[in-house]
């Protein structure tokens, strides 16, 4: 068994981006920069979008955290997102999800410029991706593609079963691993709440990705000998007797899942910070588009 190290890849991506930055500043050119919008103060939101921005400091990127109450109103966030596609200093921005129920999570990811759309959630970008066109790639989806080919995990003619159709990490990565590419190649199931005998359908797959949220859901029984495994699970599970109150669990369980697989990610330290770093990948391409538009 070979553990997908994520922080590790992460961290070599990021030295990368790093270095391009440097070249940059040694140009006299423009860094890229970042915004992250925040509505509310959720938690698990507010720990994701400080480690985005403090990774753009790390590599030298230029940042701005745009924190809004969560009383916010869909039409004050529109407003705000308005300002952040007319202002060009800024190469790209995310709008953290969720969002207080009060805001229409569709409308406020339409509005975002699709050039500046560096999570990839709005439909432009959505389309593009689906047709093979360039686009930015959401990135958790990203951050796993690129994970499989840095190991040089074999996706072409393999059985991939997903399970769970979100539309930022289910659905889009059923795309990407079945386009006409490496890695990609691969037939694909994408199993969902509705699905019949999800273990007779898992035991058949060669990769698995799990993008449920349900902790330790994915056994050891339900998998066959030499998959590769994908875990995107990241549940806070409640732990009085931790210091801060809870322990990260994943959808796979782990200790027996990983005496048969070939490959796995640990959570955490797997997908999870991959996202970052294909989120700062996107940031990248974003300012070149940016430039190559002037
Ligand atoms: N919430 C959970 N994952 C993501 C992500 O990748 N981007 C944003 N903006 N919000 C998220």
């Amino acid at each position: 068994m070979e553990l997908l190290d994520g922080k590790k890849v992460s961290d070599q991506i990021k030295d990368e981006i790093a270095a391009e930055v440097a070249q940059m500043v040694q140009r006299g050119e423009k860094v890229p920069h970042l915004a992250a919008v925040l509505v509310g103060n959720d938690g698990a939101s507010l720990t994701y979008v400080g480690s985005k921005v403090r990774s753009c400091e790390r590599i030298g990127f230029e940042s701005t955290l745009v924190h809004l109450p969560d009383t916010t109103s869909e039409e004050e966030l529109l407003e705000k997102i308005h300002e952040l596609n007319m202002d060009d200093s800024i190469d790209g921005f995310i709008i953290q999800l969720p969002l207080p129920k009060q805001i229409d999570e569709q409308k406020v990811l339409m509005a975002v410029d699709p050039d500046k759309d560096v999570d990839g959630f709005h439909p432009t970008n959505f389309g593009r991706m689906a047709l093979d066109m360039e686009s930015f790639n959401p990135a958790t989806p990203y951050g796993i593609m690129e994970l499989l080919k840095r190991y040089g995990v074999v996706t072409e003619g393999k059985h991939a079963v997903i399970i769970g159709r979100s539309h930022i990490v289910g659905r889009p990565i059923s795309i990407l691993l079945s386009q006409k590419a490496n890695p990609g190649n691969a037939t694909v199931t994408l199993a969902h709440s509705r699905t019949k005998d999800l273990k007779a359908l898992t035991l058949q797959a060669d990769i698995i990705v799990s993008a449920l949220g349900v902790p330790h859901f994915l056994k050891a029984d339900m998998v066959k000998e030499g998959a590769a495994i994908i875990d995107v699970g990241i549940t806070r599970v409640p732990d009085d007797s931790r210091e801060r109150g809870y322990y990260i669990a994943g959808d796979v369980d782990f200790k027996a899942v990983s005496q048969k697989a070939s490959y796995i990610t640990p959570v955490p330290g797997g997908v999870g910070p991959m996202t970052i770093a294909m989120l700062l990948k996107n940031t990248l391409l974003a300012r070149e588009r940016h430039r190559s538009k002037k």
